[in-house]
């Protein structure tokens, strides 16, 4: 499978798509690892990006949280750079044609292709409840990729998985109904983004605890930056910058100039992680300055946002119907009312 890499090669005919669940508030490990990627991809193809508030439901039972959870990540992608005029932004409840292919394709897939996937049990491993949802979440993914004849899927390497779980899908179905109905994607997968750390040192993550918010500011901010976990090496000895939590965060921010300078001043001594905390905390605080302000002009203005996604939600819902209008046909499934 070729995994493309240089984001130059894409052209603009190619349709780029990809989600990402408002099951919290959204924290560096998700820009660095997706939204970076998805905000740089609109500039080069047709881009399709979604809320996949669907699948956030194996996770969250309350429906004003994921209510608001799903109008925060609208407002932190718009806030971040997400262009309307680029590409299209929407819910994906609002195609419910997902859900229709999402069954469809339910019928022709295998168990042991999902008791094949990782993510599964590692969400139960981590404490979710073992619902079929959550269980069959590749399967929704898949259509959610399908169902826009979509190219390329710009995803963190987890999700690498459920694009492969896709592509078997989309040709299983092709070849049971003797046809190209479905368009083989390919992931995108930019290898170079390391994992982010969170504050204790593992992956950063909504589970474990440990992020720090896109959107975290002021005091909330200091403390979490001041809390990340370090060795005890006293303030006056040297320190190898590449093992250091802090150091790995700051890559993330600063220029390459600014990232020797830093390490320098690691391996010369005297230079205590306290010190590096600061300046890491300088660099987030002036990374997303615009962004904040952004950001909260937009909570002010939700006539706009919903008019971007209403506006987003019709145009996906096209395209979905071009695609499921033939596979209705040849499925032998008969639709009475338009869906559109
Ligand atoms: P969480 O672990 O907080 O629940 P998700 O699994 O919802 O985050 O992540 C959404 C996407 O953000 C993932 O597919 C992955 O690409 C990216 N991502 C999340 N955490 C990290 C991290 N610590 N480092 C790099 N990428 C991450
Ligand atoms: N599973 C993805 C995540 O947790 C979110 C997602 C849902 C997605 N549908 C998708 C990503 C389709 C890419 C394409 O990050």
């Amino acid at each position: 499978m070729k995994l493309e890499k240089n984001s130059s090669e894409i052209s603009k005919s190619k349709t780029i798509l990809s989600g990402i669940q408002p099951s919290g508030k959204l924290h560096l490990g998700n820009y660095f690892g997706a939204m970076k990627q998805h905000l740089e991809m609109q500039e080069k193809g047709d881009a399709f990006y979604f809320m996949a508030n669907y699948h956030t439901l194996t996770s969250i039972s309350d429906g004003n949280r994921l209510r608001e959870n799903t109008l925060d990540v609208a407002l932190d992608y718009l806030a971040l750079g997400l262009d309307p005029e680029k590409c299209t932004f929407f819910i994906q409840s609002d195609v419910p044609q997902v859900t229709e292919l999402s069954w469809i394709l339910g019928t022709i897939c295998p168990v042991s292709l999902m008791e094949k996937g990782v993510a599964f049990k590692d969400k139960v491993a981590n404490g979710l409840a073992p619902n079929i949802g959550l269980f069959t979440y590749p399967i929704l993914q898949a259509a959610d990729i399908l169902i826009y004849n979509s190219d390329l899927v710009p995803v963190g390497a987890d999700q690498k998985q459920n694009v492969e779980i896709c592509r078997d899908l989309a040709g299983k179905f092709n070849n049971i109904y003797g046809d190209e109905y479905l368009k083989i994607p390919e992931p995108y997968i930019v290898e170079s983004v390391a994992v982010v750390p969170g504050t204790d040192g593992r992956k950063m993550s909504k589970s474990y605890g440990n992020t720090i918010q896109i959107f975290d500011e002021g005091k909330t901010l200091k403390k979490k930056v001041m809390s990340i976990k370090t060795d005890s090496t006293p303030l006056e000895e040297p320190k190898d910058p590449e093992i250091c939590n802090v150091y790995a965060l700051i890559k993330l921010f600063a220029s390459p100039e600014k990232q020797e300078e830093v390490a320098e001043k690691y391996r010369a001594g005297g230079y205590g992680y306290g010190h590096a905390k600061k300046e890491l905390l300088g660099l987030i605080d002036n990374y997303f300055a615009e962004a904040r302000e952004r950001r909260k002009k937009l909570a002010e203005d939700s006539d706009y946002v919903f008019d971007v996604l209403k506006t987003g939600a019709e145009k996906a819902r096209e395209r979905a119907e071009e695609v499921m209008e033939p596979i209705r046909e040849a499925t032998g499934l008969i639709r009475h009312f338009k869906m559109v």
